[in-house]
C-alpha cells in the first residue's frame, strides 16, 4: 500500500490523477495538498472528498514546515508534484508568482522530502515531478520531436520556471541521492481543465456565444494528449522507472490550433443539431442562434514570444508500455460532451477573478 502526497491535486491534471489513482489503486492513501489558487477547484475532486481514501489539505508547497509536518504525520512515501502556476499568458503578465511557486515551491518540497526521508533505501520512497515539454523550446516544422536528450531552451517565463524546477529536481537526485523522477508532458486536454486554456475556453465560449480568440495565424502546432493517458504514464513511471530518470510523454497528435478549434466547432454544431434541448439549455450558443460555431473564430494579436511548435518523441516511455489510448478525435468528442454536461462546474469558475483576467487578457490581444 502506497501513501501519496498529490500536490496541486485540485487542479486539472492533479484532479484527474486523483480519480484515476483511486480507481486503479483503491487500497492506497491519497493526501492532496493544494493552495486553491484561482485554478484549484475542490469541486473537481468532490466525490473523493467523501471517502476515507482521500484527505484534502489546503496549503502551499512553498511552506516547507507545513509540508514536513504533513509528510511525517501521514507517513508519505510518494510525492507527485503537480502544483504549479501553469498558464503561459499569466506568466507573461506576472512572472513573479511563477518563480515563487514553480521554483521556490518545488525547492521547498525537495527540502522537505530530503529532511523527512533522510537516507532512503531501494524503492521505499519516490519524488515524482510533473513537468512540461515546453522546457525544450520551440520547433520548426521540419525539426525532429523532443527527446529526453534535447537541450533545454525555454522561451516563456512559465517554461523557464518549469525548467529551473526540473534542474533542481535533477540536482537533488544527483547530489543528495533523493529518489526522483521527472516527466515532461505535452499539452493535455480533458475534463476539469480551467477554461483559460485553449480547448475549454473555446468550448465554453461557443456555449456562451462569445468570440473564439485565435492568436496570430493559428498555425501553431501542439502535441495534444488526453489527460487520462498522462495519468497512466505517471503510474507506469512510479511503478517501473528507476530513480534519476526523465520521461517524455506525448500524444503523437500534432495539430494546429486552428484545426483543433474547428473540430470543436463541428462537434458542438453536430450535438446541437441532433439534440434540440441543447438550444434551450444554452440559448446564447452560436448554433442555438442559427449560426455555425466557426463564425465565432476571430484572429487576435499573437502571444509575445509564442512558441511555434511542440512535438514529443515518446519512444522511451513506449518501452515502459505506454501507448496513448485516447485518439484526438474521440478525446475531443468526449471533452466537448463533458463540458456540455457539466455546466455547473464551469459556471462556478467563469465569474469573479476569471472574468477580470479574461477582460484584461483579451483587451490586450484584440
Ligand atoms: P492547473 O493550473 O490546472 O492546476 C495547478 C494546481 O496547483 C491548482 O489546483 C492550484 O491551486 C495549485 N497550486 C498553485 N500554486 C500552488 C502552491 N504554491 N501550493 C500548492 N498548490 C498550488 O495546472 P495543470 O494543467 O493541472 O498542470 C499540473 C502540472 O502539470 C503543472 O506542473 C504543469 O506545469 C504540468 N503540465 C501541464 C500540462 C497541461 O497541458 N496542462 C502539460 C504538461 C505539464
Ligand atoms: P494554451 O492552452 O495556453 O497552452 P500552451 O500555451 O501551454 O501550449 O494554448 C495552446 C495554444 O493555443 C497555444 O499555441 C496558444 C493558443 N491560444 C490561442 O490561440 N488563443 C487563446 O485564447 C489561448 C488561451 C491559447
Amino acid at each position: 500500500m502506497k501513501r501519496l502526497l498529490i500536490t496541486g491535486g485540485a487542479g486539472f491534471i492533479g484532479a484527474n490523477f486523483c480519480h484515476y489513482w483511486s480507481g486503479q489503486h483503491p487500497e492506497d492513501r491519497l493526501v492532496v495538498l493544494d493552495a486553491l489558487t484561482y485554478a484549484g477547484n475542490l469541486a473537481s475532486i468532490a466525490p473523493l472528498l467523501e471517502t476515507e481514501r482521500l484527505r484534502f489539505v489546503q496549503g502551499d508547497i512553498a511552506d516547507r514546515e507545513h509540508v514536513v509536518a504533513l509528510l511525517e504525520a501521514e507517513r508519505i512515501d510518494t510525492i507527485v508534484n503537480f502544483a504549479a502556476e501553469s498558464h503561459v499568458d499569466r506568466s507573461i503578465e506576472d512572472p513573479q508568482s511563477f518563480l515563487r511557486t514553480n521554483v521556490m515551491g518545488t525547492h521547498a518540497l525537495l527540502e522537505a522530502a530530503r529532511s523527512v526521508w533522510k537516507a532512503p533505501k531501494g524503492d521505499s520512497v519516490r519524488f515524482h515531478h510533473v513537468s512540461t515539454d515546453e522546457v525544450y523550446g520551440s520547433l520548426a516544422l521540419e525539426d525532429a520531436a523532443f527527446t529526453e536528450r534535447t537541450a533545454y531552451s525555454p522561451n516563456s517565463p512559465y517554461s523557464a520556471s518549469k525548467a529551473a524546477a526540473d534542474h533542481l529536481v535533477r540536482a537533488y537526485a544527483h547530489t543528495y541521492g533523493l529518489p526522483c523522477t521527472i516527466s515532461n508532458c505535452s499539452n493535455n486536454y480533458g475534463p476539469y481543465q480551467f477554461p483559460e486554456k485553449l480547448l475549454p475556453l473555446c468550448i465554453v465560449n461557443i456555449l456562451e456565444g462569445r468570440a473564439l480568440p485565435i492568436y496570430g495565424d493559428g498555425l501553431q502546432v501542439r502535441d495534444w494528449l488526453h489527460v487520462s493517458d498522462h495519468c497512466r504514464a505517471i503510474d507506469l513511471i512510479l511503478s517501473a522507472s528507476p530513480p534519476g530518470e526523465t520521461w517524455n510523454i506525448g500524444g503523437s497528435s500534432g495539430d494546429c490550433n486552428l484545426k483543433v478549434v474547428e473540430t470543436i466547432c463541428e462537434l458542438v454544431d453536430v450535438a446541437f443539431a441532433s439534440e434540440p434541448e441543447l438550444a434551450r439549455r444554452y440559448p446564447r450558443a452560436a448554433p442555438a442562434c442559427g449560426r455555425s460555431s466557426r463564425s465565432l473564430i476571430e484572429h487576435v494579436r499573437d502571444r509575445p514570444g509564442h512558441d511555434r511548435r511542440y512535438a514529443v518523441d515518446g519512444t522511451k516511455i513506449a518501452r515502459l508500455g505506454l501507448t496513448p489510448q485516447t485518439l484526438l478525435a474521440s478525446g475531443l468528442a468526449a471533452t466537448v460532451r463533458w463540458y456540455i454536461e457539466n455546466e455547473t462546474w464551469w459556471r462556478s469558475i467563469v465569474s469573479g477573478e476569471y472574468r477580470h483576467w479574461y477582460e484584461r487578457q483579451y483587451a490586450r490581444a484584440s
